[in-house]
């Protein structure tokens, strides 16, 4: 990629943009917003405190046509198997088609499946909420336990904590992750058996962390109802049959979705029946139409127009060129306490990469290390590296103007401070104005986006999870990585079963580097 001339363009403008102050473009250009930023909807994108001129974009856009990005984006819309390396499509999109959506795999129309299980998913939630559906004793379902980890825990712990003023009354929406016991004990006490429903979502079925919470769970429950207690209470949702059934659960009572459907963009599918439960299928519908506009923005608008891809092309102008290779989450809304955690694993998971489709070594950065926490907590926090460090790490703004509760003046605070901090990012305080003390100076041109959104409800949170997933969709194409699959994370769990048969059969530690030796020993010797 590096001896393409696109490439070479964007690196010889580099030369010129390094002496370059975003102060001074700023006071150079009073259009400088029209010019750099975007709007669609309801959802605004500001991209003009980056270190970029009309010419920087102009490169990027070369770039990107020249790395195929057109070709790219249809093929995954086409259902072809962009996951090359587990030969399969990555059709997310196809979930929150609605009923006019034609996506098809292997000359294979998919909308039929995906509409006969958001049917039964919407019969279900409807039954719960009504009361219709009941535990075994004839109780009102209250509390729901979704037990997954990853994708089948993120998003819709993400959604549902973001969505918390749509929340139904008599239903509350726990999630269980860990497989520290911590998490799954403290989430049952206070939960009767009689009123509690397990959903028990993972993609494969075999992920160590939730069957072993699912079982656990399990016991606790028929140990206070007895087996038959199981189909009232147990619903799985997974790609593989053949392991819900084993496991004890009725297949009538599973939501099934597909391997085209990758863990972190399965919020859309049945993996989202938690959050249907928790706001209702009329909002879980509005996030899907909210997805779906987004992605037919993504689909059909020109590139120097289309928000994800500009939010990629700057992305990879701070990675690539300029090498800040960080990118920091900041969600001025509580309501988004868990967005930089839903989106660090996709972005990590899906751009942690250093080989190239065709199996060679990448010759350049990939998907940027990613971290963040609600404004303004993390001012108090973090901050002070943002802007004084000195590792530059581009950051995400993300403001909502309608607040979730009217207090008076909270909104105005939360506001001011992220368009603040963006500005102090971008401005910094010169060695003047600062007296003199170098330890007041702000180098200041460091890069920010800034999203914004008019208010936090399904239909824009949709918008915005599918603004991100294309925005990496579009940064793995440029890189010729495959986003969509996480061979990554299979080491550590082969090492773990290597460990764990030690740990629990009493074995020495023989074999074993000397540090995973000396931490073993003396975990043993503590444990007694
Ligand atoms: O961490 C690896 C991973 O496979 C993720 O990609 C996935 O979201 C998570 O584990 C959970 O997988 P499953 O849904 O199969 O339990």
């Amino acid at each position: 990629m590096k001896n393409s001339a696109t490439w070479i363009a964007l690196n010889d403008h580099l030369g010129s943009m390094k002496t370059i102050h975003m102060r001074d473009l700023f006071a150079a250009d009073t259009m400088r917003f029209e010019k750099f930023s975007l709007s669609h909807e309801d959802m605004l994108f500001d991209f003009s405190k980056n270190r970029i001129t009309e010419k920087t974009v102009r490169l990027l856009l070369d770039f990107a046509h020249a790395r195929d990005l057109l070709d790219y984006r249809d093929a995954m819309f086409a259902g072809d198997a962009v996951n090359i390396t587990e030969d399969r499509a990555a059709l997310h999109m196809a979930l929150r088609a609605g009923p006019e959506g034609r996506y098809k795999i292997r000359e294979e129309e998919v909308g039929s499946k995906v509409t006969g299980v958001l049917i039964r998913v919407g019969q279900f939630v409807e039954a719960v909420l009504s009361g219709t559906k009941t535990g075994t004793t004839g109780k009102r379902l209250t509390d729901v336990v979704n037990i997954g980890i990853g994708g089948s825990h993120l998003g819709p712990k993400m959604v549902t904590q973001a969505l918390a003023p749509y929340c139904q009354p008599g239903i509350r929406v726990h999630f269980v992750s860990n497989v520290d016991g911590f998490d799954l004990a403290q989430t049952l006490a206070g939960l009767d058996p009689e009123t509690t429903l397990f959903v028990v979502a993972s993609k494969s079925f075999t992920t160590q962390e939730t069957m072993t919470n699912a079982h656990s769970a399990h016991a606790w429950l028929t140990q206070a109802l007895g087996d038959d207690a199981v189909t009232d209470h147990f619903v799985a949702i997974s790609t593989n049959r053949a392991k819900v059934e084993s496991f004890g659960i009725d297949p009538a009572n599973m939501f099934e979705f597909w391997d085209w459907v990758g863990g972190r963009f399965s919020l859309w599918s049945a993996i989202g029946l938690p959050i249907a439960l928790a706001i209702g299928t009329e909002g879980f519908l509005n996030l899907l139409k909210g997805a779906r506009q987004m992605d037919e923005h993504f689909r059909c608008t020109p590139l120097e127009k289309n928000l994800p891809v500009m939010m990629a092309l700057i992305g990879i102008w701070n990675i690539n060129f300029l090498g800040f290779d960080t990118l920091a989450i900041l969600p001025y809304d509580q309501r988004f306490a868990r967005l930089p955690a839903f989106l660090q694993q996709l972005d990590m998971e899906s751009n942690g990469k250093s080989v190239t489709r065709n199996g060679e070594p990448v010759d350049t950065a990939t998907g940027p290390v990613v971290f963040g926490e609600p404004g303004t907590n993390g001012q108090h926090a973090f901050y002070q590296s943002l802007h004084q460090g000195p590792k530059i790490s581009p950051a995400d703004f993300i403001a909502i103007a309608e607040p979730a509760f009217e207090l008076p003046g909270h909104q105005d605070q939360l506001l001011a401070n992220a368009l603040a901090h963006a500005e102090a990012l971008m401005k910094g305080r010169t060695f003047e104005e600062a007296g003199g003390n170098l330890h007041r100076q702000f180098s200041g041109n460091r890069p920010s986006n800034t999203i914004l959104l008019r208010q936090l409800d399904p239909y824009n949170l949709g918008m915005l999870i599918a603004l991100y997933e294309h925005k990496i969709f579009v940064q793995g194409a440029i890189w010729d990585i495959n986003s969509f699959d996480q061979w990554g994370v299979e080491l550590g769990k082969e090492l773990a079963v290597d460990i764990l048969d030690r740990l629990e059969g009493n074995e020495d530690c023989s074999g074993l580097d000397s540090s995973t030796a000396g931490l073993f020993t003396q975990l043993e010797s503590w444990r007694g």
